[in-house]
């Protein structure tokens, strides 16, 4: 009695020190009171009420059969003994997380998965920088030279370049890797490529910085890439580790910039179209249930408006030459510091003028500026019919374009480790697609850049969208709604949209049964 006594005097208290009616609060304490009968809830009520939340959650509709609830069960208790040690990869950050996210089972599961498709990946960070280093750096005619503000450019010539206006000689690497120490220069390319670093906090102290590094890596990584023979070798060893991370599809979001061979030609955006459908074909032979990649063609959106209008003419051409392998049109970099979709408003009616479909995928609401112009840009990426939504970050802050949304069937595509690296959101529970993922809304998981992020694959976001964003609630009925969204969601035709929903969901039955052993 004297412990009850006790809390009810604490309680009666707080609840005075409200200046409420002496009368009052003896009536607002009694409907507190856990250990009053008559105020008792009603647990098939409480029952019920659980039940309905857990219905709405992404993959609440999903009926497990019994080779499934039981690893359901064997997925919970793993997740419940990783959630209780107490560093949680999601709360920190990935640079930080990556090592034990590494050693965690369920990340191990997870990467068994079959995953369907990576529906938002960008085309210069999808292999790990470790092949660009290790493989391309040590090609011949490969030269280095170093900019003002410590970094690095390459190019491949069969001459000595000209130089370039803000940056060193060059100097061939091969004669370099002579009188250096390789392992040290390696690694301090490596460095240039992604966004890595021991103490991100202070490095990158707001998004403007981490935003000029991230652009600084891309233009590491251009000249190597872009260089006609590795475009390809590029194109087949992305392929290669999305494959080997389970997934059989991927949507390239592709600036299509013109690639140069050896003597310094250049080749034209056809050209690099006509590489990506060789490349499809050669690595589909190989791996025969990789099913292929499309390509939404993506431009910066720092162009002006008269600039957009001849992107997006070009863009038609590219759909009518190439209509198996292009799948769409969007506006890629730092969504706050380029110019918002309404901007762009003529460009993007030119193909409804000119009685084309051109599908869009527009970056949306990846953004903290709410009710900014560019925090408007999911609505109009809706009202131009965009097919997805790239982040979608400040969507749970727009009642009424979720609503639209949904009605559309506009899947968001989460990226949490992209959202947390570039500084929208630091610990992962926190991040807006939690609540999107509790009301069941239409989404996929990706990657965005997972090479620059130390990533690769899709398994790492697929780890911190099950944990972090999902906490305890996301289950396996989670994670194959997830995976079946990303066909569902995907640019494929009816006719293959469903073949590969059945390739997928042979394979995930082999991963039931197999991570039951
Ligand atoms: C680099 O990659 C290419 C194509 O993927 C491969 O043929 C070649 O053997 C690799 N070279 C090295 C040095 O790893
Ligand atoms: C090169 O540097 C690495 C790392 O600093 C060091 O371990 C290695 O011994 C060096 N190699 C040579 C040949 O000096
Ligand atoms: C980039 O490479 C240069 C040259 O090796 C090096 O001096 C610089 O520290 C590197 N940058 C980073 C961020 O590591
Ligand atoms: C757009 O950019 C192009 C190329 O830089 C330039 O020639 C043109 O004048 C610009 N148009 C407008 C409206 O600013
Ligand atoms: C979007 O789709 C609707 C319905 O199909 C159509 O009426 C409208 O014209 C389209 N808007 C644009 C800008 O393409
Ligand atoms: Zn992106």
């Amino acid at each position: 009695m004297f412990v009850k006594d006790n809390l009810l005097n604490r309680l009666a208290m707080c609840v005075s020190s409200w200046r409420m009616q002496p009368g009052l609060t003896w009536l607002l304490l009694l409907s507190f009171m856990p250990w009053g009968t008559d105020s008792m809830p009603d647990p098939r009520q409480r029952e019920a009420l659980m039940e309905q939340e857990v219905s709405r959650e992404v993959g609440g509709r999903v009926v497990l059969n019994e080779k499934e609830k039981l690893l359901d069960g064997k997925l919970y208790q793993m997740k419940r003994q990783e959630m209780e040690a107490p560093d949680f990869p999601p709360a920190m950050h990935f640079f930080k997380a990556k090592a034990l996210i590494d050693r965690s089972p369920v990340f191990r599961l997870l990467q068994k998965m079959p995953k369907g498709a990576a529906l938002h990946v960008h085309d210069f960070s999808m292999v790990g920088v470790d092949w660009l280093v290790k493989n391309v750096t040590y090609r011949e005619n490969c030269y280095v030279c170093f900019t003002d503000d410590g970094s690095v450019r390459f190019v491949f010539l069969s001459t000595q370049p000209k130089a370039a206006p803000t940056c060193s000689v060059w100097v061939l690497l091969k004669s370099l890797r002579k009188k250096h120490n390789t392992t040290e220069l390696d690694n301090s390319f490596i460095r240039n490529l992604t966004l890595v670093t021991e103490d991100p906090d202070i490095e990158y102290p707001n998004q403007d910085v981490v935003w000029k590094r991230f652009e600084q890596a891309f233009l590491v990584a251009f000249g190597l890439v872009t260089y006609a023979p590795v475009f390809k070798d590029y194109l087949y060893e992305s392929f290669r580790q999305f494959y080997m991370d389970n997934t059989m599809y991927v949507e390239i979001r592709a600036l299509l910039p013109l690639t140069y061979e050896l003597d310094g030609r250049l080749n034209d955006r056809e050209w690099s179209m006509r590489a990506c459908q060789d490349v499809v074909q050669r690595f589909t032979a190989r791996y025969p249930d990789f099913i292929g990649a499309r390509i939404i063609f993506t431009v910066h959106r720092g162009l002006n408006a008269t600039q957009a209008v001849s992107v997006v003419k070009e863009a038609i051409m590219l759909q009518r030459n190439f209509p198996d392998i292009m799948a769409g049109f969007d506006f890629v970099g730092h969504e706050d510091n380029g110019n918002p979709l309404w901007y762009f408003k003529e460009a993007l009616g030119v193909p409804e003028e000119l009685g084309v479909h051109l599908p869009y995928f527009f970056h949306a609401g990846e953004t903290n500026l709410e009710g900014t112009a560019v925090d408007q840009n999911m609505m109009d990426a809706l009202l131009f019919n965009t097919s997805r939504i790239g982040h979608g970050f400040a969507m749970p802050r727009h009642p009424v374009v979720k609503e639209l949304a949904r009605k559309m069937d506009v899947a968001v595509e989460v990226c949490p480790i992209s959202n947390q690296v570039l500084k929208l959101v630091s610990d992962l529970r926190n991040h807006p697609a939690a609540m999107l993922m509790a009301e069941g809304h239409p989404m996929v998981i990706s990657s965005d850049d997972p090479a620059l992020f130390g990533a690769s694959g899709l398994s790492y976001d697929y780890y911190q969208a099950f944990m972090g964003l999902g906490g305890m609630t996301s289950s396996l009925a989670t994670l194959k709604e997830l995976v079946l969204n990303s066909l569902r969601y995907s640019s494929l035709s009816p006719t293959l949209k469903e073949k590969a929903i059945e390739a997928l969901l042979v394979k995930w039955d082999k991963f039931v049964s197999e991570s039951l052993l």
